[in-house]
């Protein structure tokens, strides 16, 4: 080995090497490339490994030489690395090009259930009145649901209410909110306004009118000196902020043994305006909800002296309220989760 062959050795891999480095398509054949000559077993190692048959002086000019064939091969490998990413980037930015010109696709917005809807504009108006808001148990005992609202285990009222018992003793889902007053009652001294929405469920056969699972508003005020004018007063207002301004309201008798007297309240019918059609029977009338005065056995079952006070309870469906008031003609629809129906309440 000399130094003229060393030196003609290393010309040629640099000639070769730009060569490879010209015709390599993607970075990838590039790295591959320089670990092959670069690298620690590469090709100019192995030629530099000649020097040390050199005679020592003429080592550092084979020295220099090599070190000028490994700047220029750098340089060709940095400088097709630039190029080659840079084509790569481009490439694709081209192919994830996103066309901000393109119609976006429609986000679709949630709405309150009309359940809900409608619980929540009872609440409104009620609570212009002073009653708030409070929720009580879905699961109930015996004692609250019935016995204390003045219904004992084998009084024939029972047959109003068919319930679903739960296998615990004594326990089933209310069937009514009604069992929401004596907790009240129970808990809470008189002045009391109180609005209690909630879940109810009765073993029915399920059809336009009825279902097992459905939702009640009850309504409870007890104070001194409350009357059923005071009750006619605030149900009027409910019915003319629900139903319109001006609408004709009456009070029909009724049963509950709750409540005595007992009432159902009725207003004029929204689709004839009270002359007479099908939809409200051909009476003029449709019925909103059940109340009466808090009957004395109960003010005395919650400890309250009936001679000092005085109290009105209502019950009523937000799913009939919503029906009466949307014409809407089945009350399945509200069970359904159609959003064909239920999209319709924005
Ligand atoms: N709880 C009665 C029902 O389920 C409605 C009602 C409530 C009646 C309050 C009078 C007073 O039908």
């Amino acid at each position: 080995m000399d130094l003229a062959q060393l030196t003609r050795d290393l010309d040629a891999l640099a000639a070769s090497t730009r060569a490879g480095v010209a015709a390599a398509a993607d970075v990838a054949a590039l790295d591959a490339l320089e670990l092959e000559i670069l690298g620690k077993k590469g090709r100019l190692t192995e030629i530099l490994r000649g020097i040390g048959s050199l005679p020592v002086e003429e080592r550092p000019k084979v020295g220099a030489v090599a070190n000028v064939v490994r700047g220029s091969i750098e340089t060709a490998f940095a400088e097709r690395r630039t190029a080659l990413s840079g084509r790569e980037l481009e490439a694709r930015l081209l192919a994830e090009r996103v066309d901000v010109t393109t119609p976006g696709r429609p986000v679709r917005r949630g709405a309150l259930h009309p359940s809900i809807q409608a619980m929540a504009e009872i609440a409104e108006i009620f609570g212009r009145f002073g009653f708030v808001v409070q929720e009580t148990p879905e699961i109930e005992d015996d004692l609250t649901n019935f016995q204390l609202l003045n219904i004992p285990p084998d009084h024939p009222a029972r047959d109003l209410w068919d319930t679903l018992y739960l296998d615990v003793p004594g326990r089933l889902l209310r069937t009514h909110t009604s069992p929401g007053q004596i907790r009240v009652m129970q808990s809470t001294k008189p002045p009391i306004r109180v609005l209690l929405p909630g879940r109810c469920f009765r073993y029915e056969a399920i059809d336009a009118s009825h279902g097992s699972e459905f939702f009640q508003v009850e309504g409870l005020m007890v104070d001194e000196g409350t009357t059923l004018g005071d009750m006619r007063g605030l149900l009027d207002e409910f019915a003319h902020a629900m139903f319109g301004a001006g609408k004709r309201t009456r009070f029909r008798p009724g049963y509950y043994p709750f409540t005595e007297p007992s009432v159902a309240f009725d207003v004029e019918c929204l689709v004839c305006g009270g002359v007479g059609c099908p939809a409200c029977g051909r009476t003029g009338w449709m019925t909103i909800l059940g109340a009466g005065m808090v009957h004395p056995v109960v003010l005395r079952n919650c400890g309250l002296d009936p001679e000092r006070y005085q109290g009105f309870a209502f019950g009523m469906g937000p799913e009939r309220i919503s029906m009466l008031k949307h014409r809407i003609n089945d009350l399945r629809l509200f069970l359904e989760d159609d959003l064909r129906f239920l999209e319709q309440f924005r």
